[in-house]
Parts: structure tokens; C-alpha cells; sequence
């Protein structure tokens, strides 16, 4: 009688501690593997049975959560923390410790307000921290921004035929860990109309019969078939098992040559001047065949690089457009088929190119057409000429404001300079990674796509050398892949940021800083990633209101995202 009740509190007590395991998932910590060179990070171990898992945690009213990455080898580790109040003394009145207000309402005299707070002597004196070494940044929710949109990287033919070489069961754990509340939860895909310089060989659609004005051979290749859909599909389900939506941004790099005025694939050469529709409806045969196979094409770019075909130093599928030329395309083909047909409803994203040829391209196909513009909803930037001040972003933000910036392609290692093409375990490159988001982000920039999802150890296959590094490389012989320091530089935001958080106001309140950027999600939590370039460490004081904050110490190169529960337990 007694062993049987003893059993059942037993079972009882074992039931409540599954319960409890289930509200806290144990994440799968980082199986480290180093480099063995130099000044290099560790990268993480996947394969069919295992691979890191994070779970991002709701905090606890008046708490926070952070997660932080660093050269020194964690990766996503977790850390909490409560608000404290800088006036802790009983004669303070509620209002002066009272949660922020989320509302929507920006009430000018409000902002006016908080930014003219004066910012006394008595306040520092409270830190114990010595002024160089200290960071203090204060979030306004009352000041929003622009919307986020997501966060992803890009299904090419390369990425799809590596990620085929694994087995079963390490393919499956590819997709959780970027698509799944496992992993780091992807939300967008780019993929490229036909084939890239990441393919094993040049193609295009309908490359035969030559000049078919009615594309009566259009047929999406093997690589569709057989690599880039099966992946974009499981991506897709892995994201609507906790109902996020991945959308995908297709871009052609070149047409069938019979349509180019070199008829080659790569060089200087543009559309010819008759196959302005046909190219049009090129696009429509494209969003047509994806859709037979369920995948629903959520914008699409005006070509990928226009430049390249103008001035070709680029060995790869392109096609040139002039400001003037893009112009009369959209206005008179693109624009009116689009919009006229059954997917009247994608994005039209113009230029996809990098930050020195958005203005220029921009200005020109408005003198041109002006309903050029009208017809566009965003403009797709790259990364490679972010040598370029960001300022650009801003200014083109102001000029039409009712358009969307997205950045859809950026990878380390393409440059002429760069000696190795994959440098593996680079903590470098990832940084530039995250610089590059906060610094867009910070620029109304509403999403940020990455360029191969993986690629092999070499940096490809690319069928014109056009090697690169890649956030996940992919060894078939020992059914494994492998996560650099990129992929947790991406997954800091992807993870943290839900579509629809709306960036808000920071402002500095130290004599030094760290990058860093912050939103305030759909779930009402503010989300700060904070990135800390330097080998000396830093301690962080973020007030989210002028009187509540939270303190943490940043070790040295190192990214942190801190998830932060504003509201009171009555919310
Ligand atoms: C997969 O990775 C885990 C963790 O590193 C390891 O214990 C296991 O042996 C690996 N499996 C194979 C087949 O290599
Ligand atoms: C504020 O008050 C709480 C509870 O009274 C106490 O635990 C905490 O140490 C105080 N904080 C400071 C900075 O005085
Ligand atoms: C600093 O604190 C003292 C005493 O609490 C107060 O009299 C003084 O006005 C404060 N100074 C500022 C700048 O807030
Ligand atoms: C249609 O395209 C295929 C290649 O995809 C080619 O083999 C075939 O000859 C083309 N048909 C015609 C009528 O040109
Ligand atoms: C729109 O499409 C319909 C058929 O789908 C066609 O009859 C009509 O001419 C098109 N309009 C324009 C402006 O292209």
C-alpha cells in the first residue's frame, strides 16, 4: 500500500519536473570544434544526430534575458538579469519608476520630454564602474521607426546541392537549425531566377528554341526540382510549425542569351529592345512554375547587379541596365504585367545593387519614367560596396519614403584581396557581419539577407570561380556540417527580432559606445543587440526608462542580445 502511493507521488513529482523541463527546453550547447589556426574562433559541429539548439526565452516581467556569442567561443549563452531602479528610496513616487508606455501614439510633447531629461551628476555617481570603461545607452519606445521584415539567406543552386549531399538525417537538422524555434528561425529566402556563378554550369529558361517571344519552352531546370524547392519547402514547414512565414525574393542574374545584345551569358550587354516584354513575362512563367509547386514568390528584383552588365569586370551570369533603360523596362513591361496579373501582389524591388549605384539608378529611371518609382514598393541594396557611408540609406529613405529598403545579398571573402576564400572559424568576418546589420538597421533597412545558406569547404561550387565563404560549410564524407561565426552573427538578430518589431530611438548617454541597435517587438519586449569590436571589456547600463535600467558586463569581441520585459506582472 505504502510502495504503491510512494510510486504514484513519485510519478507525480517526475510528471511536474517534465513539465518543467518542457517550459524551459535545455538547449544543445555548441559541439566546438577548433580550427587550429591562429587568432581563429571555434566553429560548431553538426550532423545526423546532433547540433546545437537555442530557444529564445519570454523574460519574466521586469527581467531580461541575454544571449551572447563571442571570439572566445560562447555561443549564444544565456544570462539573466532584473530591472533595477536607480531611485530606490521610499519617498519616490510610482510614476517616477512606472513601466514605459508601449503605446503606438508618439506624443511629440512626450518626446520632448524624455530627450530634455537632464542627465545630473547624481545619476553616475551610482556606478561603481570607471567612466572609460562604461556604456550607458537609454531605448525610447516612444520613438519608432521603421518595421522589420525578416531575416534570412539565400537557396542558390550551390547551397542546394551541398545541403543534398548530406544524409537524411543531417539535412533535417540544416533546416531546423535556420528555420526552426530551434535554430535561428529564418524568415526570408532569396533565390535566384535560374542559374547564378553559384551553379555548376550557366544556364538560363527557355534557352531554346532562340528569339521565343512567347517563351513556349519555359521549364524550371533539375536544380529547381531536385535541390532549391525541396529546401525551400522544408525551410518553409520547419517555419510554419510555430507560425512564421518565410518569404522569398527571387532575382534573375541573366535571361537566355538570345535576349542580350552580346548574346552571352556574362560582359558588357543588355536586353535587346524587342524581348522588353518577353523578359516581363519571364518573370510571370517563373512565379507561375514556382507556385505549381506550392512556393509563393513574395517580391522580385529589377535583375540582380545591374552593373555588372555595363561595366563588366564580373566574369558571371549578368545583364546590364542603365538608370534610363531599368526605367522604361519597369514602367512600360515589368510594372502594368506584374500588376496585371494573378500576382498582382508581389514587390517589385529596384536595383539590387550596391550602395554606390542606388542613387544614380534611382534618379535615372524617375527622370525616365517617373512611374517607374510608382511601380516599385522597395529597393534591394548588396553589401559589397559598403565602403560606401550608410548615409546614402537615409537620404534615400527620405527621398521616397513610402519605399522599402532590403539588403538581399552579402558574403565575406569575394573581394580581389581576400587571399582565402573561406576562412574558417573567422570571428573577423562575423563581426563584419553584425556591424553591417546594426549599421542597415540603424539606416531603415527593414531585412537582411545573407548570400549561400552553405556552401563547400572550397567556397562554392561556382562554375566561374567566383569562390566565397559561407555561414555553414558542408563536409559529405563525414555526413557533417559545420557553423561559423557568421551564422551566430545573423542569428543575434533573426532570432530576437520577430517580423513586425519596429526599430526605436536610442540615445547615448556615455562618453564612449558599442554599436548597437534596438526594437520593440510584437510581444511588447524591447530587444537591444549590442556588439562590443574591442579586446578590452565593457560595462553596459541600459535605461529603458529614465529612472529603470539593467547592467551587464560585455566581454571582449563579443555581440550580445539582451530580450528585456518592461512591463509589471498586472500587464
Ligand atoms: C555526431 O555528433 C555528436 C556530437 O558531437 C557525436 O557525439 C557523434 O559521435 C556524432 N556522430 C557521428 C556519426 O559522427
Ligand atoms: C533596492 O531595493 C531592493 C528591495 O528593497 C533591494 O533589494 C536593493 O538592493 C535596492 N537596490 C539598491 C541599488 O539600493
Ligand atoms: C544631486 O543630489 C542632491 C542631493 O540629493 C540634490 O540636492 C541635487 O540637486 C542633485 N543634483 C542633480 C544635478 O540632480
Ligand atoms: C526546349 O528546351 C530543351 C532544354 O531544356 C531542349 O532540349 C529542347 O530542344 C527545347 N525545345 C525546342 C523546341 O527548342
Ligand atoms: C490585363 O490582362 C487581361 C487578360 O488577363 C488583358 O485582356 C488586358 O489587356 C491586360 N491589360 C493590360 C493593361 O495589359
Amino acid at each position: 500500500m505504502a510502495t504503491i502511493k510512494n510510486g504514484r507521488v513519485l510519478a507525480i513529482i517526475s510528471f511536474a519536473l517534465f513539465l518543467v523541463s518542457l517550459g524551459k527546453s535545455e538547449d544543445l550547447p555548441c559541439a566546438a570544434r577548433n580550427v587550429g589556426i591562429e587568432g581563429r574562433s571555434i566553429v560548431c559541429v553538426c550532423n545526423a544526430t546532433y547540433c546545437d539548439t537555442i530557444t529564445r526565452e519570454i523574460p519574466a516581467p521586469r527581467s531580461f534575458v541575454r544571449y551572447t556569442s563571442s571570439k572566445d567561443g560562447k555561443r549564444f549563452e544565456k544570462s539573466y538579469g532584473s530591472i533595477q531602479s536607480l531611485l530606490n528610496r521610499t519617498s519616490e513616487t510610482v510614476e517616477d519608476i512606472d513601466p514605459i508606455d508601449i503605446s503606438i501614439d508618439t506624443d511629440e510633447d512626450e518626446k520632448e520630454k524624455y530627450f530634455n531629461f537632464d542627465f545630473g551628476a547624481n545619476f553616475t555617481d551610482e556606478f561603481q564602474d570607471p567612466l572609460w570603461k562604461r556604456v550607458v545607452i537609454r531605448v525610447y519606445t516612444i520613438i519608432y521607426r521603421q518595421e522589420i521584415e525578416g531575416f534570412g539567406g539565400s537557396v542558390t543552386d550551390a547551397a542546394a546541392i551541398n545541403w543534398r549531399k548530406l544524409s537524411d538525417g543531417a539535412q533535417r537538422q540544416f533546416i531546423d537549425t535556420y528555420f526552426s524555434n530551434k535554430g535561428i528561425e529564418y524568415n526570408m529566402i532569396r533565390v535566384p531566377i535560374g542559374g547564378s556563378d553559384f551553379s555548376t554550369h550557366p544556364y538560363a529558361y527557355n534557352e531554346l528554341p532562340w528569339n521565343d517571344v512567347a517563351l513556349t519552352n519555359f521549364t524550371l531546370s533539375e536544380e529547381d526540382l531536385f535541390y532549391k524547392l525541396p529546401l525551400i519547402r522544408l525551410g518553409q514547414a520547419a517555419a510554419a510549425a510555430t507560425n512564421n512565414e518565410v518569404k522569398i525574393t527571387a532575382s534573375t542574374w541573366s535571361p537566355p542569351v538570345w535576349m542580350k545584345s552580346n548574346e552571352r551569358i556574362t560582359g558588357f550587354g543588355q536586353l535587346k529592345p524587342e524581348f522588353y516584354q518577353t523578359y516581363a513575362d519571364y518573370h510571370i512563367r517563373f512565379m507561375e512554375a514556382y507556385a505549381r509547386a506550392h512556393v509563393k514568390i513574395w517580391a522580385i528584383t529589377t535583375t540582380n547587379e545591374p552593373l555588372n552588365g555595363i561595366v563588366p569586370v564580373a566574369n558571371f551570369n549578368s545583364l546590364g541596365w542603365t538608370p534610363g533603360q531599368l526605367g522604361r523596362w519597369v514602367a512600360n513591361n515589368l510594372g502594368p504585367t506584374l500588376r496585371n496579373s494573378s500576382f498582382s501582389d508581389t514587390l517589385i524591388l529596384a536595383v539590387d545593387d550596391q550602395r554606390y549605384v542606388l542613387p544614380a539608378w534611382l534618379r535615372g529611371m524617375e527622370r525616365e519614367d517617373p512611374r517607374s518609382i510608382d511601380f516599385i514598393d522597395g529597393i534591394a541594396i548588396h553589401y559589397y560596396g559598403n565602403f560606401v557611408p550608410s548615409l546614402v540609406l537615409s537620404r534615400i529613405q527620405q527621398r521616397y519614403p513610402n519605399k522599402i529598403l532590403l539588403s538581399t545579398e552579402a558574403s565575406e571573402g569575394s573581394m580581389p584581396w581576400n587571399r582565402e576564400k573561406v576562412a574558417i572559424g573567422s570571428w573577423r568576418r562575423a563581426k563584419r557581419y553584425i556591424s553591417s546589420i546594426i549599421e542597415d538597421l540603424n539606416r531603415f533597412v527593414v531585412g537582411w539577407i545573407d548570400w549561400n545558406l552553405c556552401l563547400d569547404s572550397n567556397g562554392g561550387p561556382n562554375w566561374a570561380s567566383n569562390f566565397v565563404d559561407s555561414p555553414i560549410l558542408v563536409y559529405p564524407e563525414e555526413d557533417e556540417f559545420v557553423k561559423q561565426p557568421m551564422y551566430y552573427a545573423v542569428g543575434h538578430f533573426s532570432k530576437f527580432i520577430p517580423r513586425r518589431s519596429r526599430r526605436i530611438g536610442v540615445e547615448r548617454w556615455s562618453l564612449f559606445k558599442l554599436e548597437n541597435v534596438a526594437v520593440l517587438t510584437p510581444e511588447g519586449t524591447i530587444v537591444v543587440v549590442m556588439h562590443n569590436r574591442r579586446k578590452s571589456q565593457r560595462t553596459v547600463h541600459i535605461f529603458i526608462t529614465r529612472l529603470s535600467y539593467i547592467t551587464f558586463v560585455m566581454e571582449p569581441e563579443s555581440v550580445s542580445t539582451i530580450e528585456i520585459n518592461p512591463n509589471t506582472e498586472s500587464d
